[in-house]
């Protein structure tokens, strides 16, 4: 495994593999990896004969008032478990490098952007869409895998690559959950064990409204005041929101219609930590 921090050089070697016709696949995370980042590796190597993992925070892509400065940096650990993955070049450059000074462009993202976690978190998908841009323009891949778990933002990114013509085939990745159901998750560290423990509860939220729905309960806005209840039952547990939407559209959802596909959206404060989760549903 190569690590490069320059994009000049990564975008150099880039252009290289795809005049050799080399399969690029491509994982973009902002480090501190872990199984589900893994999870991505083993997907992206399906479909590439060369993987490039990118480990970038994102400036971009914080609030003022968010954990940009606490999110969690383990370089060294991240480099030996990359190393340990199947992984060809770990691209990690410098936030200087990508936003030099006298930076300008910014993307803006539409309609997609603006509810649930673009609500909660203004400008966070266009500093998303922004970077996401940036790390394909410099990597240059074929495939380009990102985490089902941010569904929203997966949905944001397929709607970029469509919008902007880009030549990319986006995979989603199933979400990998620890052992009480709560998804993975970098920020899962700064979870007390206790919380950590209790938070098996947003899982079991999912789950309710997946037996819920097999049971031919459609009125979506009912079962998510249920869920609600669930997890504000949790001393500390305070959910910002919960709410079904189509899962083509990402358009709320109050009331289900048989065979069509929706999507479980769950954010929820714990503590000074927001753990966000999701689950699709065939009515
Ligand atoms: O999902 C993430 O880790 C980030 O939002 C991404 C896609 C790497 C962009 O910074």
């Amino acid at each position: 495994m190569q690590i490069i921090t320059d994009p000049g050089q990564m975008q150099a070697i880039a252009e290289k593999m795809r005049l050799n016709r080399q399969l690029v696949g491509v994982v973009m995370t902002m480090g501190a990896l872990h199984e589900g980042h893994l999870s991505l590796v083993k997907l992206a190597r399906k479909s590439a004969g060369t993987v490039i993992l990118t480990i970038f925070v994102n400036p971009r892509q914080f609030g003022p008032s968010e954990d940009l400065h606490r999110y969690p940096r383990p370089f060294e650990q991240d480099v030996a478990l990359a190393k340990s993955a199947d992984i060809d070049y770990l691209f990690a450059p410098e936030a200087g490098s990508i936003y030099p000074e006298h930076y300008q462009t910014t993307l803006e993202c539409g309609a997609l952007a603006e509810r649930f976690e673009g609500e909660q978190r203004p400008g966070h998908f266009n500093g998303v869409a922004t970077v996401v841009t940036k790390l394909f323009n410099i990597t240059k891949p074929h495939t380009a895998i990102f985490g089902e778990k941010d569904a929203q933002q997966l949905a944001v990114i397929r709607q970029l690559v469509l919008d902007l013509n880009m030549d990319i085939a986006i995979v989603a990745a199933p979400i990998v959950r620890e052992e009480n159901g709560l998804a993975v998750s970098s920020r899962n560290v700064y979870l007390s064990s206790q919380e950590r423990s209790a938070a098996g509860i947003i899982y079991q939220g999912i789950c309710h409204a997946e037996k819920r729905i097999a049971a031919e309960e459609y009125n979506l806005q009912a079962i998510a005041a249920e869920i609600t209840g669930m997890i504000s039952s949790v001393p500390g547990f305070r959910p910002a929101y919960v709410s079904f939407v189509h899962e083509m559209t990402f358009e709320p959802a109050a009331i289900a219609e048989a065979g069509r596909e929706y999507r479980l959206l769950l954010a929820v404060h714990v503590g000074g930590v927001r753990l966000i989760d999701n689950g699709k549903f065939r009515a």
